[in-house]
């Protein structure tokens, strides 16, 4: 047997198959025309034309742009990455329009991942906010900006479910947990596509990388995950599938080999799942080369296999390699394809560019980009979504906010003015001279005079500790200190991953410096992960993190440390003690042997030459116990919210029901405070065991001192679907529900369902 050994014609007949709930033609009436046009556009397209549109380029593959335009010219190119400014995109585009044989416009794609010019958090950072509609705006203002210099489309967002901080692309995740991630995945497809991704305001979004990239082994970048199909299904798919219930226009299909299958050679994902299932008739994205990848995943023996599995599996457009355009023809004439599948994927492709307006309206007005970017609209959208990304992770008695009354603060740290850095990964084109710092913030608030500024150590990396006497004596005549630790944008993001989680550098050595001094301490932490921050804990008062704010995040720093806001964001991630627990996620499962602290003996009481003995026969780690640094859910205010009277409509409910969940929430403090409710359930006994608890509804809501307010929440039978093995239901029996402010601690009650 060769190793095209499965049958041709089966081939070829699934081939057709998986084409046909992929026509398009259902909808209004413009759809029905869209279609009509597309078809009759196919039907005049040359094999290089139709291969054309089915290739997406980068520029340095062309050299100049005048190769660029020479090839647009001959209608090979259907979409190009990494070109920006309106005035270049419309030259391209005018080649494509006035000088291709079809006039087929081009579509030009962009990693426009937490904004364009105006740089908003980190999506780690916006998933700590816990504010979906906040995160639209800020995804809003990101299209409006790429839009104007000629971007049509985004490759965001980046809804890959991340439990493990070693994998620097956690950075551009939504986090740990499936249902967060899935409310984070619509509102940023609403926010990129808008309402109508014809208008110049809105782009095509991109949901990637389809799928389970996130559970890369060890956390080493691009590597092996094996996931079996009921996690798969449970955990990883519902983010991708709330992104095409609220309309993506495009996926992307990722680098990883998932359970021996790379991403953009699976069938199972991309054609049962995807096509079939979820009846997506957008267009598939292969991620940078990852079709040609293939070869070296050893799932393809040369270009022409990795072309083959790719198309089979149903990638529609390749990026950057060159494996459709070198061996389609040979495909066709080896009977291995048919040209049915080549129309019906360029129909994908065309399609999203009729429903971005491209063949009506090809061009971007070059004015825009001036009126619109780094607007002041726009920074405090950035300044906004900043301020609701900090986490407050400690605040002992109560040393946050400082009065603006103080005599002088102490502005200490590698990242207290690092413009560059404080955007965070996957920023091409925000500019460090845009960004305002900590320092320039807090002098702006101040004063410069009652600024003692030290950097202590030039980055995060550095070792030596020629900086700290001069951080020791700014904390000395100051009467508090605030330090800017973290890590660099470059330490997270893409090949970013990280075996160490603690303090780079000698941070911790210069904290402890400073710690000496005696002064009031807060740590404010810029980084793309959570990082192991056990050991500072104790050495300072406040600690603050700030993920990576982006442009306005020095204003909406000085802001809160001063108190003019409050912090409200929640961990979207568990934070580990050490690297040695990860991965630690909250919704873990039970085990036969569930720890607790009366089963678990720390490793420091474990007698001398103990006898052979299971210590407690429990799952957990003698050194680090069992339980996270913070928990998932989890952030402090600066007031405090007292949670009473949780009240289900029924306690049982019918496998197509639902149950209205109140809770009275008190603001117990005296300043105005902002919490997230967070509503969580356990379904005691499954067919299939199922997590200790899952996050299922939350809140955002604010209150003055002293009020109180019922916040409801509705539970749907649907939200206790799961997929079994064979198929998605809704099983009868107990279930344990949670409301409260973080995922380890809430009012208790139960339900069932019948
Ligand atoms: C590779 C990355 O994995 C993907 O996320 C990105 O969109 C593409 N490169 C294009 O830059």
């Amino acid at each position: 047997m060769n190793k095209y050994s499965i049958p041709l014609a089966l081939i070829i007949l699934t081939l057709l198959f998986s084409c046909s709930s992929n026509t398009g033609e259902t909808g209004s009436s413009a759809d029905q025309n869209t279609e009509v046009r597309i078809n009759k556009l196919i039907a005049q397209m040359t094999l290089q034309e139709k291969l054309g549109q089915m290739s997406q380029f980068d520029p340095m593959q062309f050299g100049s742009d005048e190769n660029a335009k020479q090839a647009i010219k001959e209608g090979k190119v259907g979409s190009m990455l990494n070109i920006i400014g309106a005035k270049r995109v419309n030259e391209l585009q005018k080649t494509a329009i006035d000088e291709s044989r079809l006039g087929i416009p081009i579509i030009i794609g962009r990693d426009v991942i937490h904004g364009y010019r105006t740089i908003t958090p980190i999506p780690l950072g916006m998933a700590a906010s816990w504010n979906p509609a906040l995160s639209s705006k800020a995804m809003a203002m990101a299209a409006e900006e790429a839009a104007s210099e000629g971007i049509h489309w985004t490759f965001a967002p980046m809804i890959d479910v991340s439990r493990d901080p070693r994998w620097g692309r956690i950075a551009e995740s939504c986090g740990e947990d499936t249902h967060l991630a899935s409310a984070m995945a619509k509102a940023m497809v609403l926010g990129f596509q808008g309402e109508d991704l014809s208008d110049p305001k809105t782009i095509a979004a991109c949901a990637k990388h389809y799928v389970g990239y996130g559970a890369a082994e060890g956390g080493r970048d691009y590597n092996t995950t094996y996931i079996p199909e009921n996690l798969l299904r449970n955990d990883y798919l519902p983010p991708f599938k709330a992104a095409v219930d609220a309309g993506v226009a495009t996926f992307m299909s990722g680098f990883n080999d998932l359970n021996g299958v790379p991403a953009s050679g699976n069938e199972f994902t991309l054609k049962t799942v995807l096509r079939e299932e979820w009846g997506f008739d957008g267009m598939v994205v292969s991620d940078w080369a990852s079709i040609a990848e293939m070869i070296a995943h050893g799932y393809a023996a040369d270009s022409k296999e990795a072309g083959f599995k790719a198309l089979r599996a149903g990638v529609d457009m390749e990026m950057v390699s060159d494996c459709y355009v070198a061996n389609v023809q040979i495909l066709l004439d080896e009977g291995k394809i048919d040209m049915s599948i080549i129309d019906k994927y360029v129909a994908n492709i065309l399609r999203v560019k009729f429903r971005l307006g491209l063949f009506d309206h090809p061009y971007t007005d070059e004015t825009l980009a001036e009126k619109t970017i780094l607007s002041e609209e726009h920074k405090q959208i950035a300044k906004e979504a900043a301020s609701e990304s900090f986490v407050l992770l400690q605040n002992k008695n109560n040393v946050l906010p400082l009065s603006k009354e103080i005599n002088s603060v102490a502005v200490i740290g590698p990242l207290a003015d690092a413009p560059h850095d404080q955007m965070g990964t996957w920023v091409f084109d925000g500019k460090k001279e845009n960004t305002v710092t900590p320092l320039t913030a807090l002098t702006n608030m101040l004063g410069a005079k009652k600024i003692n500024f030290a950097k202590g150590l030039e980055t995060s990396r550095t070792k030596t500790s020629e900086g700290f006497a001069d951080a020791i004596k700014a904390a000395k005549k100051s009467d508090a200190v605030l330090l800017f630790f973290g890590e660099e944008s470059i330490l997270s993001g893409e090949a970013h991953s990280l075996a160490d989680l603690n303090l780079r550098g000698a941070q911790t050595q210069l904290l402890e410096a400073v710690a000496k001094t005696g002064k009031p301490i807060v740590l404010v932490i810029m980084a793309g992960r959570q990082l192991t921050i056990e050991k500072e804990l104790d050495k300072v008062d406040a600690v603050l993190y700030a993920w990576a704010p982006g442009t306005m995040g020095g204003p909406a720093l000085a802001e809160m440390i001063f108190g003019e806001t409050v912090p409200s964001g929640k961990l979207p991630v568990t934070f580990p003690k050490t690297v040695g627990q990860v991965p630690l996620y909250y919704a873990h499962k039970n085990t036969g042997r569930p720890a607790d602290y009366n089963s678990w003996t720390s490793i420091d009481d474990i007698p001398v030459e103990a006898g052979q003995t299971s210590l407690g026969n429990t799952s957990h780690y003698l050194d680090a116990g069992f339980e996270p640094l913070f928990p998932f859910g989890f952030g402090l205010s600066y007031t405090t919210f007292e949670y009473s009277d949780l009240e289900l409509s029924s306690n049982t409910m019918g496998t197509d029901g639902s149950i209205d969940v109140s809770v009275n929430l008190k603001n117990a403090g005296d300043r105005a405070g902002i919490e997230v409710v967070q509503l969580y359930i356990r379904d005691r006994v499954g067919s299939l065991t199922r997590p200790v608890k899952q996050l299922k509804g939350f809140k955002k809501v604010s209150l003055t001192p002293g009020e109180t307010r019922k916040i409801s929440i509705t539970l749907n039978a649907k939200d206790l679907e799961f997929y079994n093995g064979k198929d998605y239901i809704i099983e009868a029996g107990d279930f344990d529900i949670w409301v409260g402010g973080s995922s380890a601690k809430g009012l208790h009650d139960e339900f069932s369902v019948n």
